[in-house]
């Protein structure tokens, strides 16, 4: 398969330090591809590589199964959008998408039929006259977008592009570029440190940490089944539980303290008794029930009850040292409904949501 973009041991070095290391990647046709994690792991770096900004120190990079490595940046087929989109602010809406036709002297004809496509596409036809001052911002960031659309590049970067925008906008811009990316079927590489957003948008997920490339999976994989604890922290709230592995074969049994154990997934790897692990479960994994009727359920008491209003969080206290955090939906609306600080609740998970993670 010709994948888009593929990275093959890609790296790049700045004197000693490694900004992007040893990184593999394949990006298919039309996917929508992000590129998660957190300030100065890499990120900018690796977008920079692929758009041909920056030279590898070592690795390889294929469009379309074409090595690209001598192709210099403004022949690649490849556009950026950057986090600050500066539009010319005396130039029309138009006249600014029309602005890199103009510089490659394209026919008049040509440009002004590919300004019209473009300014569609992000759906700002009807605001071709505007200036960016008129504009709101979401509107400017739609603009920025079609300036790089009107290129007809087959891959388009994105690095941080909804940065400079406050979350209502945020959260709107999210569901519109994804709206425009599944119309127009152009491969998206989208860089971000929003977890909430790599989630929500993105076909696949590739979580970097320290120029490394963790794990590449789609949303549901990187959330339900991280494969380090880097990942697993990264990603959204979780309780880690270490302990002494009991037994290794079959349901994992993972003692925390000498009067606690508790049952967890089998691990994927293969591990032996006595190995130190620790157990990675999601807050809202967890049940907490008023009355024990489940033999395998841990005895707990609630230390703090907080309302969130979607859900209460509370943080019980297992055995002598152990605390959990649970997250329990606020189904009704009656206090009578909930547990209070103090309260005796019985513990439960699904044991496919206890993870046993090794680092
Ligand atoms: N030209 C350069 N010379 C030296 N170091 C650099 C250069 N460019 C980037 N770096 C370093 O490489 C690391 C990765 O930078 P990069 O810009 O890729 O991070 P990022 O993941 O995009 O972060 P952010 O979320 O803050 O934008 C950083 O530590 C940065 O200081
Ligand atoms: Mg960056």
């Amino acid at each position: 398969m010709l994948y888009a973009v593929e990275l093959v041991n890609l790296s790049k070095a700045y004197g000693t330090f490694r900004a992007v290391e040893n990184i593999s990647l394949q990006i298919k046709d039309g996917e929508f591809f992000s590129i998660l994690g957190p300030s100065g792991c890499g990120k900018t770096t690796t977008l920079r590589l692929i758009a041909g900004f920056e030279s590898p120190t070592s690795g390889e990079i294929y469009l379309h199964g074409q090595a690209v490595s001598e192709t210099p940046a403004f022949q690649r087929p490849i556009n950026t959008v950057f986090q600050n989109y500066a539009l010319f602010p005396h130039m029309t809406v138009a006249q600014n998408v029309a602005f890199g036709l103009e510089m490659q002297r394209l026919p008049r004809k040509e440009i002004d039929l590919r300004v019209r496509e473009a300014l569609a596409m992000v759906r700002m036809s009807e605001r071709a006259n505007s200036r960016p001052a008129q504009l709101s911002g979401g509107q400017q960031q739609r603009v920025a977008l079609a300036r790089a659309l009107v290129n007809r590049p087959a891959v388009l970067l994105l690095d941080e592009p909804l940065g400079a925008l406050d979350l209502k906008l945020r959260k709107a811009m999210q569901f519109e570029l994804k709206q425009i990316q599944q119309e127009i079927g152009i491969t998206f590489i989208y860089v971000t440190h929003d977890q909430e957003e790599a989630l929500t948008m993105s076909d696949r997920i590739a979580v970097m940490g320290h120029g490394h490339v963790l794990q590449c999976a789609t949303p549901e994989e990187i959330y339900e089944r991280p494969q380090s604890r880097y990942v697993a922290d990264f990603i959204g709230e979780t309780n880690f539980l270490e302990g002494e592995l009991v037994n290794a074969n079959g349901v994992a049994e993972v003692m925390l303290e000498p009067s606690l154990s508790i049952a967890a997934a089998p691990s994927e790897r293969a591990l032996a008794d006595g190995a130190r692990v620790t157990v990675a479960i999601r807050p809202e994994k967890i049940t907490l029930s008023a009355t024990n009727g489940d033999p395998s359920a841990l005895r707990g008491s609630v230390r703090e009850a907080v309302y969130i209003g979607t859900d209460m969080r509370y943080v019980v206290q297992l055995g002598e040292r152990t605390q959990v955090v649970a997250r329990v939906q606020n189904l009704g609306a009656s206090r009578d409904q909930r547990f209070r600080r103090g309260d005796t609740v019985y513990v439960t998970w699904v044991l496919e949501n206890a993870r046993v993670l090794v680092d």
